[in-house]
């Protein structure tokens, strides 16, 4: 954790389940929450055509809602894109972009990532920046590199006042079980401030790590220093399991 920022535990739902299925999901978080809300803000990112049943089942706002991808235009002809406005008409406050499954289904660039920020924050969104390097990255010691390059070309001006996140997802983490070590983690994580801070973030921008996070291991990770929350896939779609992620937040 770094100190004085409160942490944020998000999940992303990807392309899962039935409109039943994320209200009965959003019901779950929502019924207990108010016993992590205390320790960290939540955050529920369901696929676009369930934002709006999540929505309603945040009314009283003890969590607030994400989508997971808006586009870099306002408004316009752009089939099958949905605007930042939109999502905030919507009822959303966050949005995911970069995530590594987008870069790498729809070929996603950092200056497009950057644009879709610029427009979300435009729009009084929040965005959540994913960056993350690949096994084959790694391996070839190029991690941090890779990570402090996608960071300079993701995160547009006014970041910092939006109070923009950087999520760190390695993407051979994703949906593996495998996690990285907390010394990598940690490593990773003080680089990132670094990067952050000397580019549009600062020393309060919340860094979240993500890729197989789950109530056994979440609370070594969210203890290490710099990382102040948590960017949950599957174990996010458990009501208990994301809570229980949640509540691994030491109390401070
Ligand atoms: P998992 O938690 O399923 O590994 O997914 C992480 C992720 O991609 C969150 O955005």
């Amino acid at each position: 954790m770094t100190p004085g920022v409160r942490p944020l535990i998000a999940g992303n739902w990807k392309m899962h389940g039935t409109l039943r299925d994320a209200a009965a999901l959003a019901e779950a978080v929502r019924a207990g929450a108010p016993a992590v809300v205390e320790r960290a803000d939540l955050l529920l990112c369901p696929p676009f055509v369930h934002l709006h049943v999540v929505a309603a089942s945040m009314a009283w706002k003890p969590v607030a809602l994400g989508a997971q991808d808006c586009a870099a235009q306002e408004k316009g002809a752009h089939t099958g894109d949905v605007s930042a406005p939109m999502l905030a008409d919507a009822g959303c406050g966050y949005v995911i972009l970069g995530h590594s499954e987008r870069r790498a289904d729809h070929g996603e660039t950092d200056a497009l990532v950057r644009a879709k920020a610029a427009a979300a924050i435009a729009a009084g969104l929040v965005p959540v920046i994913c960056v993350g390097e690949s096994e084959a990255q790694r391996d070839a010691g190029q991690a941090e590199d890779v990570v402090a390059a996608q960071v300079a070309g993701s995160l547009p001006e006014g970041f910092a006042a939006a109070k923009g996140v950087v999520a760190y997802e390695p993407v051979w983490a994703i949906g593996t079980g495998r996690t990285p070590t907390e010394a990598d983690i940690a490593a990773m994580h003080a680089r990132l401030r670094r990067e952050v801070s000397a580019g549009q973030g600062d020393a309060t921008t919340r860094l979240l790590y993500g890729g197989s996070v789950k109530p056994g291991n979440a609370a070594a990770i969210l203890a290490l220093p710099n990382v102040d929350g948590a960017l949950v896939g599957g174990a996010s779609l458990v009501a208990a399991d994301f809570l229980a992620i949640a509540a691994a937040v030491a109390a401070g």
